[in-house]
């Protein structure tokens, strides 16, 4: 479907990309440039959402929980088609006629916003490349994999862990399970950087799913990771 070309004028600038994965997946992203007042303005909340914005307490995570809701309105939807479950996930109502999607995933990251939609399961995250990533790496990446990558290049190597931290995080918001280990229990197989896309595994309660990442950047030094759920279960290993 031709989105961009029906955009209204007011929509076109913020919005910053929309990805058409396949026919039932569609990736928006918005990169944050209003004022807290102006997307207060054009953005209509629910009860429990408006309760949670009044709740924030920084600035930059009002604008990108408003602006998640301009994205949810390019696409036809509005925050009274979305609740949270217990955990925090978004789900999409299903009574929704006109829907095209059932699923959703939010993600947002200091001027940047994104959702995917789909009608498969999906999780989506964008992280900021940042050196500190180093720091906390081995929370999240076992030893063995972490010295192969330390043998990179500075950038390169800070660039992969923020994909294996956004795939991480990505599979976890599709599964939303307690007790999921970053380090543990997801792996992402080696990939190099241009292929844009990766392999990664959870292994996770007898469950083991596989998954194709797709990862790109968004400006220089953010980095976009989604996936879907994989339609049928691979045999157990
Ligand atoms: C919930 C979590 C996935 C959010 O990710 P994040 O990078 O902090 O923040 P993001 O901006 O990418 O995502 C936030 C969005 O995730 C969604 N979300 C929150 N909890 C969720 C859950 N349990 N399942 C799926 N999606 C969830 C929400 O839509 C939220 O945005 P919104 O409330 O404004 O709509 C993350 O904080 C988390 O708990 N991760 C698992 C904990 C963990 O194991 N950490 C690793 C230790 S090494």
């Amino acid at each position: 479907m031709p989105l961009l070309s029906g955009l209204k004028p007011e929509f076109a600038m913020p919005l910053y990309k929309i990805i058409d994965h396949n026919p039932t997946t569609r990736i928006l992203i918005w990169n944050i440039t209003e004022s807290f007042e102006q997307l207060n303005q054009e953005v209509q909340l629910n009860e429990k959402n408006q309760l949670r914005l009044n709740g924030m307490k920084s600035d930059m995570h009002q604008r990108a929980f408003l602006s998640v809701r301009k994205l949810l309105t390019l696409a036809d939807y509005s925050d009274f088609d979305l609740y949270y479950d217990e955990f925090g996930k978004p789900h999409l109502h299903s009574e929704n006629c006109h829907s095209e999607f059932t699923e959703v995933s939010i993600t947002h990251s200091h001027h940047f916003s994104a959702i995917i939609l789909s009608n498969e399961p999906v999780g989506i995250d964008i992280e900021m490349q940042r050196d500190k990533i180093i720091k906390i790496a081995h929370k999240f990446v076992k030893d063995g994999e972490l010295n192969r990558l330390q043998k990179r290049n500075h950038t390169e190597y800070i660039k992969k862990l923020t994909i294996k931290w956004g795939v991480k995080e990505a599979i976890f918001k599709i599964r939303n399970e307690k007790g999921i280990s970053f380090k543990d229990h997801i792996n992402v197989q080696p990939f190099e950087l241009n292929e844009q896309q990766a392999v990664a595994n959870l292994h996770f309660n007898g469950l083991h799913r596989q998954y194709t990442i797709y990862f790109s950047e968004l400006d220089t030094n953010f980095t976009l990771v989604y996936t879907m759920e994989p339609q049928s279960q691979t045999p157990k290993q």
